[in-house]
């Protein structure tokens, strides 16, 4: 059982604009990722991003959707939605229980809550060729220390490379 965080980032670190813009995110990484989460069977998010997939029309996912809050939200969408307000750990041992792979997809504090909890087994990280200054965090809010050993990169494109780690349990 792993949990693997996948993400698209600037080089220095942003997943998102402040007013979550993510345009800066080829379409070619758009496809890598889908292709994972499909292969995984389901997804984790947060709130944020659970709307913000919403409002872009991308929700829900055709894996089940597991969205994390602490919001009582109306599920529309039957059983390929689980809105849970459940600890991480518990997320993940439910997940475990169905034999599937996680994939967690951000954004930045559901990211945090995880790798800060030692859940997270790896990180696969699509470097987008583009900097802007401020934005939201790979991993928001929390303060943790990680290691990581560097499993492997791959160039995507001219432009973009992705890093996967492993992260080195404590
Ligand atoms: N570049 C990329 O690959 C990528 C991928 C995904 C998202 N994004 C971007 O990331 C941004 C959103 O990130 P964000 O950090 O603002 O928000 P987020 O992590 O998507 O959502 C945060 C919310 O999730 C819930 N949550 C987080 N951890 C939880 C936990 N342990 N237990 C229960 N609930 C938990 C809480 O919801 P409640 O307040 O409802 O309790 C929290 O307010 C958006 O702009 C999105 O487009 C980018």
């Amino acid at each position: 059982m792993k949990v693997i965080l996948y993400m698209a980032i600037t080089p220095n670190g942003l997943i998102a604009k402040p007013d979550d813009d993510t345009g800066f995110v080829s379409d070619l990484e758009w496809r890598g990722f889908l292709k994972m989460m499909e292969k995984a069977g389901n997804n984790v998010m947060g709130r944020r991003t659970f709307e913000v997939s919403l409002k872009d029309g991308r929700f829900p996912y055709n894996v089940l959707n597991v969205v994390m809050t602490h919001k009582k939200l109306k599920n529309k969408w039957g059983d390929k939605v689980i809105f849970t307000a459940a600890s991480p750990k518990k997320v993940v041992k439910m997940l475990e229980k169905q034999g599937f792979k996680i994939a967690l997809v951000g954004g930045g504090r559901l990211d945090a809550s995880f790798i800060k909890a030692g859940l997270v087994d790896e990180l696969i990280l699509d470097v987008e060729p583009t900097v802007f200054g401020k934005g939201i965090n790979l991993f928001e809010g929390q303060d943790f220390n990680a290691r990581l050993k560097l499993i492997g990169t791959k160039k995507l494109s001219k432009n973009e490379i992705q890093l996967h780690y492993k992260v080195l349990k404590r």
